[in-house]
């Protein structure tokens, strides 16, 4: 494939999970496809279409493959907030995915537990080209632009000190996890996982159906228990956008240099 004949699509659930991208977009078009709106242009100078997916897997689902079939991306990023399921993980770290699992999966006694009828997998890998650049991209966030991004007040108030960039397994679901009862069946069931969100593993079942590689990238907003509804909130108004634009910027700068994705 050409340099040129790359196209991402950039998907997020919600606006702070993707603020200021539009914005910087050279010569935007923008389309509107099932009740969304696909911002077409370049994000530094890489074609590139940007959409709000909306919450939930049926959301993202229509959306990627849309992203797809009407939009023509060659490459998908998913860029957003996810609860930790494990005290390693805290809030204000940085999850890439490696694999995706869908938590509310359960066709059993057909098909086994969490596998997605038909397939034969449970779980779907995301492209280790890309996700290695994510996690640089974090990385380099991080260490370069999180002091001056992030205020003190909102680095205490979240006792965020040193974060760190995780690469695992990530679990998705039509369900806020709010309570430790939810919480711990996830971890009963799925113990390798690292964060869960609704999103991830519906995107990702979508592109390995359509052979579109792919990477996801979630910042850790709540703990996935009885103070996520408070933490999630305060994370998305206080701090989610910032993470969000820093990480897509370095990843775009890092895709630039890269050879990877034009052999
Ligand atoms: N996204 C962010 N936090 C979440 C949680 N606790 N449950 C599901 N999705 C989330």
């Amino acid at each position: 494939m050409s340099p040129q004949k790359i196209k991402i699509g950039v998907i997020s659930a919600l606006r702070e999970e993707q603020a200021g991208l539009i914005e910087v977009m050279q010569d935007p078009v923008t389309l509107k496809r099932g009740m969304r709106n696909y911002v077409s242009g370049r994000l530094w100078g890489i074609e590139s279409v940007c959409v709000l997916s909306r919450i939930g897997k049926v959301a993202v689902a229509a959306t990627t493959a849309t992203l797809i079939e009407s939009f023509g991306v060659t490459h998908i990023i998913f860029t957003g907030v996810a609860g930790a399921t494990v005290k390693a993980v805290r809030i204000g770290d940085i999850v890439v995915a490696n694999q995706l699992v869908q938590h509310d999966m359960n066709a059993s006694p057909l098909f086994p537990r969490f596998e997605v009828p038909l397939t034969g997998l449970s779980h779907f890998y995301s492209d280790k080209a890309l996700s290695t650049l994510l996690s640089q991209a974090a990385s380099q966030f991080i260490h370069q632009e999180f002091l001056e991004t992030i205020s003190e007040a909102s680095r205490q108030e979240f006792f965020i000190d040193r974060p760190v960039v995780h690469e695992g397994l990530i679990a998705s679901g039509d369900q806020f996890i709010s309570t430790a009862l939810e919480l711990n069946q996830i971890n009963d069931n799925l113990p390798d996982v690292l964060a869960v969100e609704m999103e991830g593993a519906a995107a990702a079942q979508v592109c390995f159906e359509f052979g579109i590689p792919f990477a996801i990238v979630r910042t850790i907003s709540d703990n996935a228990n009885e103070d996520s509804p408070v933490d999630f909130v305060k994370f998305l108004e206080k701090i989610a956008a910032c993470y969000a634009y820093g990480i897509v910027r370095q990843f775009y700068s890092l895709l630039k240099e890269e050879k990877l994705l034009s052999a």
